[in-house]
């Protein structure tokens, strides 16, 4: 699979199968945050990987908007340093490229950003200074992905030169 491949094929997974990833994927999932690139090279994002059942079921209690990370094979919690202005964007490179590298390998993945802030700091003895910034959980999909993505059109997001200039390409 190519990258672009992976860019276009990919969706957001919440329904995993029962077969679990193994320590390879999830390594290489781990690399894929490690060598993506942080403002100043700041390198500031820390990740928790949560791979046993009970800590899975733990995350779905604790979250929000992600009750389907139950069903993961394993998760990443990813942190960031509030004080550089741009780690939201670290974080988001980060995830991005930790989705596409574990898709190459056929695992599927989802991610949430609803939890409740004191317990996750609590059960993951996660430091004051360090912003939770999401939540990614991955697993083999259950069913065979067969979606289309529901994306705007081109044209209306892009423009050529000026804000607002149709792009022609
Ligand atoms: C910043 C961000 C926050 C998100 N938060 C949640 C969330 O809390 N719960 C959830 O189930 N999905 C969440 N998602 C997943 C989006 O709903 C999903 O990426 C979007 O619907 C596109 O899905 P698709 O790529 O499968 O088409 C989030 C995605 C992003 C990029």
């Amino acid at each position: 699979m190519n990258v672009f491949d992976a860019i276009r094929s990919k969706l957001d997974i919440r329904e995993f199968g029962s077969t679990s990833v193994d320590n390879d994927v999830k390594r290489l999932t781990l690399e894929a945050a490690r060598l993506s690139s942080s403002g100043l090279n700041s390198q500031h994002w820390r990740f928790i990987l949560v791979d046993t059942r009970e800590g899975l079921e733990k995350l779905a209690e604790i979250s929000t908007t992600g009750k389907w990370i139950s069903g993961a094979s394993f998760a990443v919690i990813v942190l960031t340093d509030p004080k550089y202005p741009y780690h939201d964007i670290d974080a988001g490179r980060a995830i991005a490229y930790m989705q596409l590298a574990a898709w190459e390998k056929g695992v599927g993945s989802g991610i949430y950003t609803g939890f409740n802030e004191e317990k996750m700091r609590q059960e993951y003895k996660i430091p004051a200074n360090m912003h939770i910034s999401a939540v990614v959980g991955f697993g083999y999909p259950r069913k065979k992905i067969i979606g289309k993505k529901s994306r705007l059109p081109l044209t209306e997001i892009a423009y050529h030169m000026r804000y607002g200039n149709k792009l022609d390409l």
